[in-house]
């Protein structure tokens, strides 16, 4: 299983002791959660900071949207390093067009969805992404209970890749610990998000080596 650890939940007071942390673990990618107050009821943390977790992160960066008109940020985020850049389905009105200008700034094109977004919507732009982002929580919070009616969703966006021969992977967040973990590996999940699941263990290392086990 691949793991990003969403960084949302780290201590930001010990941000280089965190990333250091993630630096040494077995984490495929650090995932990181923008969000401007207007798409979700809640503000994080913005390009100054992801600027300076490039610095010292060698991991490759996941970076996670929660913005209203994501398409005026794309050479932001790529100046900040981002390996894959994702864009809620429900913040584009254009989202043929933002995939492409991400592909065309050298980055992976994610497309993310809420709980209640259905996987069908993506029919018409699913051989076009790199990534879909299933969101198993209302965006917005670390530390969410896992809505278990993701799972089904997931099984939905597995049939579609396979239907339309679409080379996207597939990454869950929200909600995601070694139990909620074990039932996304089996409907076929490729990548989790956790962020409370990771910072809040005694051992945050391990918590990842666990997740990657599945
Ligand atoms: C929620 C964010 C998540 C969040 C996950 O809006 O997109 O990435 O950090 O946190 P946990 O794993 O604590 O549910
Ligand atoms: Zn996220």
């Amino acid at each position: 299983m691949l793991v990003s650890p969403s960084l949302l939940s780290a201590d930001f007071g010990n941000l280089n002791r965190d990333l250091e942390m993630i630096n040494d673990s077995e984490a495929d990618m650090l995932h990181l959660d923008v969000m401007d107050g207007v798409f979700v009821p809640n503000i994080s943390f913005g390009f100054p900071v992801m600027k300076y977790v490039q610095k010292v992160c060698r991991k490759p960066l996941d970076v996670h949207l929660m913005i209203v008109e994501p398409q005026k940020f794309v050479s932001e985020v790529r100046d900040c390093g981002a390996e894959i850049m994702n864009v809620h389905y429900e913040a584009c009105t254009h989202l043929n067009r933002t995939v492409q200008q991400i592909k065309d700034a050298g980055m992976k094109a994610g497309v993310t969805l809420n709980p209640a977004t259905p996987v069908c919507l993506l029919r018409d732009i699913i051989t076009e992404v790199d990534l879909v982002l299933l969101m198993s929580v209302n965006p917005g919070f670390g530390g969410q209970k896992f809505i278990h009616g993701t799972l089904r969703k997931l099984a939905d966006l597995r049939r579609l890749i396979d239907e339309t021969g679409s080379k996207a992977i597939v990454e869950v967040d929200g909600g995601v610990n070694l139990e909620t973990g074990r039932q996304l590996a089996q409907a076929g999940a490729d990548m989790l998000v956790a962020g409370n699941y990771v910072f809040s263990s005694a051992d945050p290392a391990e918590a990842i080596r666990g997740l990657k086990q599945l």
